[in-house]
């Protein structure tokens, strides 16, 4: 399917790895023209290694998405180096690197760095972005949930309470938006095998007993048996492949939704 993403200028944040790195590799696949921006100083490397793959132009920068300052020169550096944005996607997430169950085993303080990443550099990320496709009318943003933020996951309460608010925080944002045809959506994934799913598994089992500990894929094969219909792992690919659907015209009735690629986990009606 040719999504007419040519030449259009595509923006992720937290490209450098995982869901994020394939959602560039994907936009840079149908012609796109990709910015990778990272805190992983590998984040340029990697934009100029996509870049010579597909001959799309890229740029690459470090960017801590929680210093607002930053993210607004990036919007001009990237501006400069490439054009207009057009897509930004924001992957960038953390966890607090502990288990829940029950909540009580995190601290008040384990919440303050996963909010700081997950919604409040979210919301930089809006706002910094927002002016320049409101005055050219024309713009799209795609903002990772997770399963965890619908139904109050125990797993990482933070986690989940941060992919609660994005969820609400883009649908005031897509009403905001919408009279200046700049649409925002959020994607749910579900089991994905990325860095950040292997410290979710750290932090689950590191109160077990070093042998009684299952390994990483009998600990997902078991989460994913008991909960996900389908009975197999998420891509990166299959979640970015919704997100470049979700960016073209495509999609240009589709604003204010959460949409889930989950296997199935869960289920709206
Ligand atoms: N992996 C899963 O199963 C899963 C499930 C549901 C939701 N998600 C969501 O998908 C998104 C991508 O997750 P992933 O699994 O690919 O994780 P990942 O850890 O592989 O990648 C996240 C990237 O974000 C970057 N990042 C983190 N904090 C940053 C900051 N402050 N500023 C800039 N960059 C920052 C990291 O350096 C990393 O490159 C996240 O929003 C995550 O919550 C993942």
């Amino acid at each position: 399917m040719d999504l007419n993403l040519t030449n259009q200028v595509a923006v992720v944040i937290g490209g450098a790895s995982g869901i994020g790195l394939a959602t560039a590799q994907a936009f840079a696949a149908e012609g796109a023209v990709v910015a990778i921006l990272d805190r992983n100083p590998a984040a340029a490397e990697i934009a100029a290694e996509i870049g010579r793959e597909t001959s799309v132009a890229t740029y690459g920068g470090i960017l801590d998405a929680t210093d607002f300052e930053a993210v607004r020169r990036a919007v001009d550096d990237i501006e400069a180096a490439l054009g207009p944005v057009v897509h930004v996607a924001n992957t960038a997430a953390i966890g607090s690197g502990k288990g829940g169950f029950p909540f009580w085993n995190l601290q008040p303080e384990d919440w303050r760095a996963v909010l700081g990443v997950n919604i409040l550099g979210a919301v930089n990320i809006a706002h910094a972005f927002s002016p320049g496709m409101v005055e050219r009318r024309q713009g799209s943003f795609l903002f990772l949930g997770s399963v965890a933020g619908q139904i109050g996951s125990q797993t990482d309460p933070p986690y989940s309470a941060s992919k609660a608010a994005i969820l609400n925080f883009v649908q005031c944002m897509a009403k905001d938006l919408a009279p200046h045809n700049v649409r925002a959506n959020v994607l749910n994934p579900g089991m994905v095998s990325t860095p950040l799913q292997a410290r979710v598994y750290a932090g689950q089992v590191a109160h077990l007993p070093v042998d009684q500990r299952p390994s990483y894929e009998e600990w997902a094969a078991e989460k994913i048996g008991r909960l996900v219909p389908l009975n197999r792992w998420q891509t990166p690919e299959d979640i970015a492949n919704m997100i470049i659907f979700l960016a073209s015209d495509r999609a240009r009735n589709v604003t204010g939704q959460s949409i889930n690629v989950d296997g199935g986990w869960v289920m709206h009606w």
